[in-house]
């Protein structure tokens, strides 16, 4: 049987997307749900705007990320409006005419100024529930200002994290992307280039400018890959050079992919010996992506694999259990073991304990976890670990009086490589997890 159709697969979507627009209407006691596609944002005294950022709300229901000044319109029993700006305009591009698989299902309403849309708008605003920033109220008094309700955010975003079959495709389609990219760009570092040639080796290949990727390239050669988000793009390659770690991810359809690999330039190497291990211990993580798991716990495991490979490097002294119950663990692997994925790279309700809010704990000592819910199918998540050799941390170590359970030798053997994160995007489902990341790599090599 061949797959569904991207056409069947978006009609599939738009029905779940109307059936819990209902229920949330209905929790939050309004009639309406109005989505300003958001605006442009300008810098101050100046006259030139920041690259523009589409509401999430928006684009969970349109594939458009480019059409600032819009709006949908959700009432039940009613087919989805778009209020679709295409200002008269000579000196920008205007968005196009709709096309896609969605046009059919929406009824769309072309205006030509912004405040036009408030007369497509349902009548009585505060029947409305509005989602947005500020910025988009339209409107007398800004009638038409979003309100957030947040009876309805909670239960949007808390389901927000089963994705529909429509979804896991265009998350598919954005790790494809992505991967691609990330070939071109491990070919760039094999050829010498530097931070900011292989950003742009990147960029060409996925086909993406950096304002269209879903966020900003780590590109990182050598001890720059300690800096966990390091944003700075060297025009010249150092010399020697070690290592580099590549975070990147792109888009598709307003679905992010969020990537990351990490090289030793020679592959020989002990630091290649170290990311070896880093790439087992990651996969039996993501073999953990299973329905029925607290993802916390994938979160507390990851440290004990991850202490394992420092004492199996002679990095720690210490058991992993030691190094985790100590927080030593913590000073090499000081971040989340990774979050959901979606329309936002972060993706929203990670801590959501129910659709009617409330929130579920971080594990102490770890504050930067972003997830925090038991998997479910359709839940489609990270697994990034990593191990880093960070100066202000283990300097902390030392100050805490820790120090003594690491061979700072072998950390200094180490620290000129800077570390190490392997990311991968996987889906939950109710057996197997399937790992996107993976699958495009696999059938790039085909
Ligand atoms: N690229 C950001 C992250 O991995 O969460
Ligand atoms: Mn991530
Ligand atoms: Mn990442």
């Amino acid at each position: 049987m061949s797959a569904p159709s991207t056409a069947t697969l978006y009609a599939d979507h738009l029905t779940t997307l109307i059936e819990r627009a209902t229920t949330a209407l209905a929790r939050g006691g309004f009639d309406h749900l109005v989505i300003p596609s958001g605006t442009l944002h300008y810098q101050v005294f100046d006259d030139r705007d920041y690259p523009y950022a589409v509401n999430p709300q928006f684009k969970a229901w349109l594939p458009l990320t480019r059409a600032p000044g819009s709006w949908l319109v959700f009432t039940p029993g009613a087919r989805p409006k778009l209020v679709y700006l295409q200002p008269r305009d000579y000196w920008h591009v205007v968005p196009g005419t709709p096309t896609g698989a969605w046009v059919e299902h929406v009824d769309i309403v072309v205006i030509r100024k912004p405040e036009e849309a408030q007369q497509h708008l349902p009548k009585n605003a505060a029947r409305c529930a509005i989602l947005g920033e500020a910025q988009s109220a339209l409107g007398r008094y800004d009638a038409y200002k979003p309100n957030n309700p947040q009876a309805v955010v909670d239960y949007l975003d808390y389901h927000r994290a089963f994705k529909t079959p429509y979804e896991i495709a265009m998350l598919r389609r954005a790790s494809e992307r992505a991967v691609r990219a990330h070939a071109a760009a491990e070919r760039a570092f094999r050829a010498g280039a530097s931070e900011f040639g292989i950003h742009l080796a990147y960029c060409q290949a996925a086909g993406q400018d950096a304002n269209e990727l879903p966020y900003t390239n780590i590109v990182a050669l050598n001890t720059h890959a300690a800096v966990l988000h390091y944003t700075e793009r060297d025009r010249l390659a150092p010399d020697p050079l070690r290592s580099f770690l590549i975070d990147a991810g792109a888009g598709h359809a307003g679905y992010a992919a969020d990537v990351t690999r990490t090289y030793a330039h020679d592959t020989g190497s002990e630091f290649q010996a170290m990311i070896d291990a880093v790439d087992t211990a990651q996969r039996a993580m993501c073999d953990q992506v299973r329905a029925g798991v607290d993802y916390a716990r994938i979160h507390l495991d990851a440290h004990l694999a991850l202490a394992g490979v420092l004492r199996e490097f002679g990095v720690l002294k210490i058991s992993p259990e030691q190094a985790l119950e100590t927080g030593v663990s913590t000073a090499f692997f000081p971040h989340g073991i990774g979050h959901g994925i979606g329309l936002q790279v972060h993706d929203v309700g990670g801590f959501a304990a129910s659709d009617t809010g409330g929130t579920i704990a971080k594990p102490d000592g770890h504050p930067y976890l972003r997830l925090t819910r038991t998997l479910e199918p359709g839940m489609v998540v990270t697994i990034e670990p990593g191990l880093y050799f960070i100066d202000m941390l283990l300097d902390e170590l030392k100050a805490d009086g820790k120090g003594d359970a690491v061979d700072w030798d072998r950390v200094d053997t180490f620290r000129p490589y800077g570390g190490i994160r392997i990311e991968d995007d996987v889906v939950c489902t109710d057996g197997a997890p399937v790992n996107l990341t993976r699958d495009a790599w696999a059938d790039l090599a085909d």
